[in-house]
């Protein structure tokens, strides 16, 4: 692995969060939206955050040769859509959240009829970005197809996670894994498969970055749950120590604290393993799986 002990924090995607940033800007100033939602839209999209699904998208068409360039409206588009799970995760009808980003939520700042209509704004947006981006219609197809399968599993995934409905037949671990890899997992594996379609990957690449987007996908939520649990609301922006007083199916809930940390170890390793066959040009995707499994934020 590519270890760079300089690579571990927040500078291994400031280019990345620079470009997806400007794209979005844009993307709202295009939009022609009355002011009242402009700002909302713009609290829940600007407002903060890591880009790390925009730094999956451009890192992944980058490993199969493409450019930033090809794959920065896939890369806002995605964090469209990760920003409208959010804002509505965030309401009081799902985790009923105050801070997001260090920031009052987008209910509390404007109401929530305007939070559920900014973060309805948000999904045709995501989709206008992938289709006005300068891919070929081929290549905006298969980007609109991924982000869609990749969205609709993150709600059936937030079904799970608030309202239930998982097959009883499935053992409590793996009820947490289905889960886990929809609401979460699903976004970040689209993410990497979105950018393998921007940098035009062959078979085996688009499979590579497939299972390390499955690996770092599921990963990045045990890190979540975790962070939950062992960090505070200042250090990460949002409230802690409320999944389990909510009564959420979580990995350090299930597992415990040490387990769940194995979990993470596992998959990372799992992660790293499935980018062999890209050579070095995977490693920066090494490193941002590297940050995903310490992040402390
Ligand atoms: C939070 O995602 C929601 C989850 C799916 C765990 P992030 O931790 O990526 O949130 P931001 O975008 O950096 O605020
Ligand atoms: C979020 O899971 C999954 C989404 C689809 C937004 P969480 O509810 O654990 O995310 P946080 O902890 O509020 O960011
Ligand atoms: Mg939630
Ligand atoms: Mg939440
Ligand atoms: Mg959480």
């Amino acid at each position: 692995m590519s270890m760079n002990p300089t690579m571990t924090d927040e500078s291994l995607f400031t280019r990345t969060a620079d470009l997806v940033e400007r794209a979005l800007e844009g993307l709202l100033e295009d939009a022609q939206l009355p002011p009242n939602l402009l700002e909302a839209t713009r609290h829940g999209v600007l407002g903060g955050g890591k880009r790390l699904r925009p730094a999956l998208v451009i890192l992944s068409c980058e490993a199969c040769g493409g450019s930033a360039e090809d794959a920065t409206h896939a890369a806002a588009a995605l964090e469209l859509v990760h920003c409208f799970s959010l804002v509505h995760d965030d309401l009081p009808a799902l985790d009923n959240d105050l801070l997001r980003r260090g920031a009052p939520t987008l209910h509390v700042q404007s109401g929530e009829a305007m939070a559920i209509l900014a973060g309805d704004l948000m999904l045709p947006l995501a989709f206008q970005a992938l289709t006005g981006g300068g891919a070929s219609k081929e290549t905006a197809s298969m980007l609109v197809g991924e982000l869609a399968e990749g969205t609709k599993a993150m709600v059936i995934g937030q079904v799970f996670d608030t309202l239930g409905g998982m097959p009883v037949d499935l053992a409590p671990e793996d009820q947490l894994r289905l889960v886990h890899r929809n609401k979460t997992g699903a976004l970040l594996r689209a993410a990497c498969r979105m950018g393998a379609f921007c940098g035009n990957a062959s078979g085996e690449t688009l499979d590579a970055l497939t299972a390390y987007g499955e690996a770092v996908g599921l990963m990045f939520q045990v890190v979540d749950d975790l962070l939950d649990v062992t960090q505070t609301a200042e250090h990460i922006g949002k409230a802690t120590g409320k999944d389990e007083a909510s009564g959420k199916l979580t990995y350090p809930g299930l597992l415990g604290v040490e387990r769940s940390r194995q979990v993470v170890l596992d998959l990372q390793e799992q992660a790293l393993t499935s980018l062999a066959s890209i050579g070095d040009a995977a490693d920066p995707l090494k490193d941002l799986c590297q940050y995903m499994a310490i992040r402390t934020k």
